[in-house]
């Protein structure tokens, strides 16, 4: 970029800057105050932004006085461009390119100023939308959706710049807002409403085919009563579960920025949680091992919140590695820069192929979701997991070789001795 003015479509551009660079700030702070509705900001912000910056005749009329005062303009919009944290573009009215932040420039690695925008911006929507500002004036949002290099979602305003309402574009001023991680949350919202509530229909679906029957057919029945009535009691074990499953997911997501302090021994954590699922490993004919090294094994934790985590993860081990006969539970210190002790948890079952590995800690997500179902499962277990160790700043890997078991790792940040 350079603030030099050698002609007359520099000075043009220069003004086109200053004529921006208000607008710009108004948006960047509507923007991050979350009160944007940047169509009409932008235009309203243009309007006083081109009449205060864009004195008629400025461009035709080159002195001295008018070049220093562009200069200065151009540095500020400069600036102002640089700190812009969304991509903005400037075009002139034959959509050239006038001038690009950073952002933009990264999204779109082949704009180069001085060159059709439509080089480097090959969607034939935003095109056609800019076409018509330059040519009637006024504004516009479209949506822009690039794939490569990753699917995103933008929202271009485009905005025209003039001298008055009545005057032809000088050019247009594109300014890209970023939807993509809001679009990825709504879609997570929507898939969470509709997995809940799925997960809540079946077993309420169930209960009320066995109360119907209860009431009818089987009314003098008492085997069947019998039987419909401990089946009734499973299916509501499992509602109670799976709500109790997510209460304890929204909890530990509303404390995730209050990291954990108290003391806890994670040795300690491994030992206790095998003796509270020894009647199931028993049950299930799975021998668990504890292996430690010499520690310390401190951390600065939350005692429920890692008894939780080695509950899940032994009870998948017992519960999905069975066939394997055996679980290993190791706690294990890890010198380096940052000290880390270790909880890992290898069973010797089916264990898991890598397509499943980055969605097992998704909410709801399942192997074979019968046979998780079959098993009491929520699919809420890996999740809770995943929460938990983030809000320790820990690390959660999973390993597994399919045919021959798998491995999950839980690294926490050692506890400073002394
Ligand atoms: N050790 C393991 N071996 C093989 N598959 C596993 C293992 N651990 C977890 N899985 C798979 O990952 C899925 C998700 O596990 P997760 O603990 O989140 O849910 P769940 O066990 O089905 O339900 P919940 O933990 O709520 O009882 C399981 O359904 C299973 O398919
Ligand atoms: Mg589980």
């Amino acid at each position: 970029m350079t603030a030099k003015s050698d002609g007359p479509r520099a000075r043009r551009i220069a003004a086109l800057r200053g004529a921006a660079s208000a607008a710009l700030v108004l948006l960047a702070l509507a923007a991050y105050q979350g009160v944007l509705d940047a169509g009409w900001l932008a235009l309203a912000a243009l309007a006083v932004a081109a009449a205060a910056a864009w004195p008629p005749g400025a461009a035709s009329e080159p002195s001295d006085a008018p070049e220093l005062a562009e200069a200065g303009r151009a540095r500020s919009a400069e600036a102002v461009l640089a700190v812009v944290p969304d991509p903005v573009i400037l075009v002139d009215r034959s959509g050239l390119v006038g001038e690009a932040n950073a952002a933009a420039r990264e999204l779109l690695p082949v704009l180069r100023e001085g060159q059709p925008l439509s080089l480097a911006l090959r969607d034939p929507d935003v095109l056609a939308a800019l076409e018509e500002v330059l040519a009637a004036g006024g504004g516009g949002a479209v949506a822009y959706r690039p794939r490569v290099p990753t699917e995103r979602s933008f929202e271009v305003q485009i905005a025209a710049l003039r001298e008055g309402p009545d005057a032809p574009a000088e050019g247009a001023l594109l300014f890209f807002r970023d939807f993509t991680e809001a679009r990825r949350i709504e879609r997570m919202r929507v898939d969470f409403i509709a997995n809940a509530s799925h997960e809540l229909r079946t077993p309420l679906a169930s209960l009320l085919g066995f109360i119907e029957t209860l009431q009818g057919p089987a009314r003098d029945d008492p085997a069947a009563r019998e039987r419909f009535l401990e089946i009734m009691r499973g299916q509501a074990r499992r509602m109670t579960r799976l709500i109790d499953d997510l209460l304890s997911l929204s909890r530990i997501e509303l404390r995730a920025h209050v990291p954990p302090d108290a003391p806890v021994e994670l040795a300690e954590i491994a030992r206790r949680m095998i003796e509270t699922l020894a009647p199931l490993a028993a049950e299930r004919g799975v021998d668990v091992a504890l292996d430690t090294d010499g520690g310390p094994h401190g951390v600065l934790g939350d005692r429920d919140e890692l008894l939780r985590v080695a509950e899940n993860l032994i009870e998948n081990a017992v519960k999905y590695g069975e066939s394997g006969g055996r679980v290993e539970v190791a706690v294990a210190r890890r010198e380096g820069r940052v000290p880390r002790v270790e909880l890992a948890v290898r069973d010797y079952g089916p264990g898991i192929a890598p397509e499943h590995l980055p969605r097992l800690t998704e909410r709801f997500y399942r192997v074979d979701v019968a046979a998780s179902r079959d098993k009491g499962g929520t699919g809420l277990g890996l999740a809770i997991v995943k929460h938990i160790v983030a809000r320790h700043r820990g690390q959660l890997t999973i390993e597994s070789d399919p045919g021959r078991g798998a491995t999950f790792r839980v690294t926490l940040p050692a506890r400073a001795e002394g």
